[in-house]
């Protein structure tokens, strides 16, 4: 089945170097694919390409294509914001905005022309919901989000890449700053919003990608090594890297 999300023939290079190389990669709806891989083979990169934050970075190029419900998202009428609310993201160091807990989530809804009142607290309620961070907040929305607990801030930071209703998340390693509780509550939420949305997620812990994951794509020096079932990469890999990289012995 062709997704309606997918990569092709993607490449980004940083000057002239080519971080990622020739990259094709489809992500199916009401899924997650993790991408792994050892630093500096192009994961962050590629993730980044997805939704064009590699236009904040002046020498990044990009040659090929990256397709969404048909639309090419680098084509020149695109509009980037409207690309960044079907596609969300959430970094790996929790960075919520120095406001409140609910002007966080209010934002983008605002942004994109919600005012009225009562809509906008359903929305910061069924985002932080969603995040399974409301019953932690909901006495507090008016405290600054950086009174948050750090796994606290980064389920805020899903919320609020939430409430503007992606079809798409992407996520960098956004459980890598966490302790073991908040990890197992992200990786808990992964779960249950894939029902919804199609998830894209790098992660260096590899336990984590098998549990999470319905697919990997294994990414070494910027290319694509192998791409299939969680399961079976796990259990069968064809690449011999794509082994030794899984079972820990190098990256
Ligand atoms: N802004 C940039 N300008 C120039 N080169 C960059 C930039 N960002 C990344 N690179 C280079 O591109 C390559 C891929 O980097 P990237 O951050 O995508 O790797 P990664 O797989 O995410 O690594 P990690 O697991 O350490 O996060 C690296 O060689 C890196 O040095
Ligand atoms: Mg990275």
């Amino acid at each position: 089945m062709e997704s309606t999300f997918r990569t092709e023939n993607l490449s980004v290079f940083y000057g002239k170097y080519e971080a990622v190389k020739n990259i094709s990669l489809d992500f199916p709806d009401q899924s997650v694919t993790a991408l792994i891989g050892p630093s500096g083979c192009g994961k962050s990169t590629f993730l980044r390409s997805l939704n064009r934050m590699n236009d904040e970075i002046s020498q990044a190029t990009i040659k090929g294509k990256i397709w969404i419900e048909g639309q090419d998202i680098n084509a020149p009428d695109t509009d980037v914001i409207k690309l960044r609310q079907k596609i969300g993201m959430v970094w790996q160091k929790p960075n919520p905005f120095y406001k409140s807990i609910y002007e966080n989530i209010a934002f983008g809804p605002k942004y994109h022309g919600i005012k009225n009142k009562s809509m906008l607290d359903e929305i910061v309620e069924s985002s932080l919901r969603k995040a399974a961070l409301w019953d932690e907040v909901k006495d507090r929305l008016k405290q600054s989000a950086l009174s948050l607990s750090g796994g606290q801030q980064q389920r805020l930071c899903i919320a609020r890449a939430l409430s503007v209703n992606p079809g798409i998340l992407l996520l960098d390693e956004p459980a890598s700053a966490l302790d073991p509780v908040s990890t197992s509550k992200v990786e808990e939420l992964i779960i249950e919003l894939k029902r919804e949305l199609s998830i894209v997620i790098v992660t260096h812990n590899m336990q984590q990608a098998a549990r999470i994951s319905d697919y990997t794509a294994y990414f070494y020096l910027g290319t694509l090594m192998e791409h299939g079932d969680t399961e079976l990469i796990f259990t069968n890999p064809v690449n011999a890297t794509t082994q030794e990289y899984i079972s820990g012995r190098f990256g």
